[in-house]
């Protein structure tokens, strides 16, 4: 195996740079016999030329000349300006380029050097072979093609190790970068939409307050809503009640079927209206004393009989409209019945149909037992007012209709 495979060899399996150069140092000594080569590698000033590999080179030498106090090797920094120029074997007595380290190399046991600077593919001073011998005289300058195959494997070796190094140095630098960014968008993240997020939450821990103290509001503004729907639909009830839409714009017979029925809900007595298909209108005041009679009439049905039914009966013939209202109840009690008799009436109900019907020239008549209790009213409609109404008491020995 050549030198050439085995040095390549060792680089691709990642073999390290100093061992790389150790080989070769060792194989050119094996070429140069009595030459303890040394290969130096430029510092990363770009000035320093620093020993770093060459097995057999003496120790104190590679220490001495390595001491980074004596500041740039004057001699071998030279070549990067000299670089396709080699120099070939120097008297380290006397060449100028030991001025410095000359004591150093004799100590050494040095006595001539043959210098190749090392060039990368830009043609640029990346490192130095040395041959020190330690006689003078006595070795020619080495087999030049043997040097130009180890510098230019010395060369490889340290493109190599600076491109690992250049790609370690990146990929250092872009996790750098990355730790920095993240580090940037951390803090960002801490102080703005940190601070944003906890000015957040207290805003919905205030909400969240408010909403606590809202869910009571509702449940008082819901029962507020029940209360105004009851009191809505009550007024409607009541403004119908006290005087029906229907009694002027459909007449009395929509107006009581709609009161009737709703009588019926309320009070959960059964109401038989016996009304015929044909009943026509009648002049408004009729109209609405009729109507007053009958809400009256149920109401003390309601209040005072205890019936669970009532029937009403309308029939108009002969411009006279009589009406009917029948309870199966306890009837008038007798002391009521006297009162009616002696002073006109106990409570302000009769009395006031009475009244009602005596302007419009009708009247009514009670008859009332134990069996229940009907109310008949006879009513002219020709509108003629006639005299006062009769009101008549009697007792029935029949229940009421
Ligand atoms: N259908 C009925 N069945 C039994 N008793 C009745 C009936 N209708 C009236 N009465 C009796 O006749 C009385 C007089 O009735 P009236 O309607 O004039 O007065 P009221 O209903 O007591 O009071 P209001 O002035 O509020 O109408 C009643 O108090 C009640 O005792
Ligand atoms: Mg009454």
């Amino acid at each position: 195996m050549t030198i050439e495979t085995r040095l390549l060899k060792m680089m691709g399996n990642g073999a390290p740079v100093l061992e790389v150069l150790n080989e070769l140092c060792s194989f050119i000594d094996t070429q140069a016999p009595g030459a303890a080569s040394t290969v130096f590698l430029l510092d990363s000033d770009g000035i320093r030329l620093r020993p770093v590999a060459g097995p057999n080179a003496p120790k104190t030498w590679k220490h001495e000349i390595d001491n980074p106090e004596v500041g740039p090797y004057a001699g071998f920094s030279n070549m990067a300006g000299e670089q396709e120029r080699a120099l070939t074997v120097g008297d380290i007595n006397i060449d100028p380029l030991f001025a410095i380290h000359r004591k150093a190399a004799l100590r050494a046991g040095l006595q001539m050097a043959c210098f190749r600077p090392i060039l990368s593919a830009k043609k640029q001073v990346c490192g130095a072979l040395a041959l020190p011998y330690p006689q003078q005289h006595r070795r020619p300058e080495p087999d030049s093609e043997m040097m130009e195959r180890a510098i230019h494997l010395a060369a490889i070796a340290i493109e190599c190790h600076r491109n690992e190094q250049e790609l370690r140095e990146l990929s250092r630098r872009l996790s750098q970068s990355q730790d920095d960014e993240r580090r940037r968008i951390a803090r960002e993240l801490h102080d703005s939409v940190g601070q944003m997020l906890a000015a957040l939450n207290m805003n919905l821990a205030t909400v969240r307050g408010d909403l606590e103290r809202l869910a009571k509001t509702a449940n008082t503004l819901a029962d507020s809503e029940n209360l105004v729907d009851q009191m809505s639909s009550e007024v409607r009830t009541i403004s119908h009640l006290l005087h029906p839409p229907l009694l002027d714009e459909a007449g009395l017979s929509s107006a009581l079927r709609w009161y009737v029925e709703g009588f019926t809900v309320r009070s959960k007595i059964k109401v038989d209206l016996d009304l015929p298909e044909d009943f026509g209108r009648l002049p408004r005041e009729s109209e609405t004393a009729i109507f007053r009679v009958v809400q009256e009439c149920l109401t003390n049905i309601h209040r005072h009989s205890g019936s669970p039914s009532a029937k009403i009966r309308l029939r108009q013939r002969d411009e006279r409209v009589t009406v009917e209202i029948a309870d199966r109840g306890k009837g008038i009690p007798p002391e009521k019945k006297e009162q009616m008799a002696s002073s006109g009436a106990p409570g302000v109900g009769i009395r006031g149909m009475r009244e009602r019907l005596r302007q419009l020239g009708g009247t009514l008549e009670i008859r009332s037992n134990g069996n229940g209790t009907v109310i008949e009213v006879r009513l002219p409609i020709s509108q003629i007012s006639s005299s006062a109404g009769v009101l008549e008491v009697t007792d029935t020995s029949h229940a009421a209709a």
